[in-house]
């Protein structure tokens, strides 16, 4: 019997079956924006225009939505590829700028409704890959109102998030948790603001209370800092990943808008399991 010795055509067979999959996982640049921009970052929560049943259908990215924030009324821009009302007619570097610098080609600066400022930390690749993909979206006529800005006011990122991450910051879970809540601008809504409605990064990191009025209701941003009595300290991190992924509360009840559950419910399980590590790391606020 043959059967042991293993032919050239199986040895090939088993070395086409080790090689493959690591040439077929590698994630193309675009691959990656898609990624991003659906699951963590999160873009289409504000600028794809919402209707009662949620994002409007062949509205993908197209801006409109109103946002009135003193003294800014401004409406989310129409980032799609159409070139008349979208970003079309942007260079990758007029487009980098507006992200991750918060100012637009003709150097008017972006209401911080754009949390621009959170994007500081994105690496180089991941920007790459999100213009890339904002490149493959639909093309959508659709002019926006043009924006009123009554003062000129730009943001700070975070202490500890001002500089794009490198692979050192990426080499642990914590460090890439902390990585995915930065671009995730999870703590521009779960940061508790002070007088001026400034988020107060140095006292209420993390410490919620921000109110978001809508057709809800009123909902108030949690408390995310590992406080045992007022945080995620005694949560378990399937609760957590539940409430991150699927809207769902510790006590089961449905968690209200404008959180991105339908986006994070994309993320990849390694991905949750990092933000979760990061934090537990966020000093507890009480
Ligand atoms: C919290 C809401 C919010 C999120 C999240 C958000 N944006 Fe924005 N974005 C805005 C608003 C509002 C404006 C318009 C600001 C203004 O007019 O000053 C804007 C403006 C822009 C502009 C400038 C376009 C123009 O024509 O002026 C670009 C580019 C942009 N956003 C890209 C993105 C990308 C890419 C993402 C995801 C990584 C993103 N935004 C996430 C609210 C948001
Ligand atoms: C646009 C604002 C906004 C952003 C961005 C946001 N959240 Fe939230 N989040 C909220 C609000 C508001 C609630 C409370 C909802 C409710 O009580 O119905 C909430 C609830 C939560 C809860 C449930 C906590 C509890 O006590 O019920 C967790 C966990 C959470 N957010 C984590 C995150 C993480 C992690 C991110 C980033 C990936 C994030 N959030 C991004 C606004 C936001």
């Amino acid at each position: 019997m043959s059967a042991s010795r293993p032919s050239a055509a199986l040895l090939a067979a088993t070395l086409a079956v080790t090689f493959l999959p690591a040439t077929a996982g590698a994630e193309t640049p675009v691959e990656r924006g898609d990624y991003l921009v659906n699951s963590i970052l999160a873009c289409g929560n504000c600028h794809t225009p919402m209707g009662p049943d949620g994002p409007q259908a062949g509205m993908t990215l197209a801006g409109g939505t109103r946002f009135e924030a003193p003294p800014f009324t401004v409406h989310a821009s129409n980032i799609t590829p159409d070139t008349a009302t979208g970003i079309g007619a942007w260079s990758d570097a007029d487009l980098k700028t507006a992200i991750v610098g918060g100012v637009r080609p003709d150097g008017v600066p972006l209401a911080p409704i754009m949390p621009y400022a959170f994007y500081r930390v994105m690496t180089p690749a991941d920007l790459e890959g999100l213009v890339a993909y904002l490149r493959t979206v639909a093309p959508v006529a659709h002019a926006v109102p043009p924006p009123e800005y009554r003062q000129i006011i730009r943001a700070e990122p975070p202490p500890g998030f001002e500089q794009p991450a490198t692979a050192a910051d990426l080499s642990t879970p914590e460090g890439r948790g902390k990585y995915l809540v930065g671009i995730g601008h999870c703590m521009e809504c779960h940061t508790s603001r002070g007088p001026h409605s400034e988020p107060a990064f140095a006292t209420g990191f993390g410490a919620g209370g921000m109110e978001f009025p809508g057709p809800w209701g009123v909902s108030v941003a949690a408390n995310i800092t590992a406080s045992k009595a007022k945080g995620l300290g005694d949560w378990t991190d399937a609760e957590i990943a539940r409430a991150i992924t699927e809207g769902v509360g510790r006590d089961g009840a449905r968690l209200k808008p404008p959180m991105g559950y339908g986006f994070y419910a994309k993320l990849k399980p390694g991905d949750v399991a990092d933000i979760i590590a990061y934090l537990r790391t966020v000093p507890a606020v009480e």
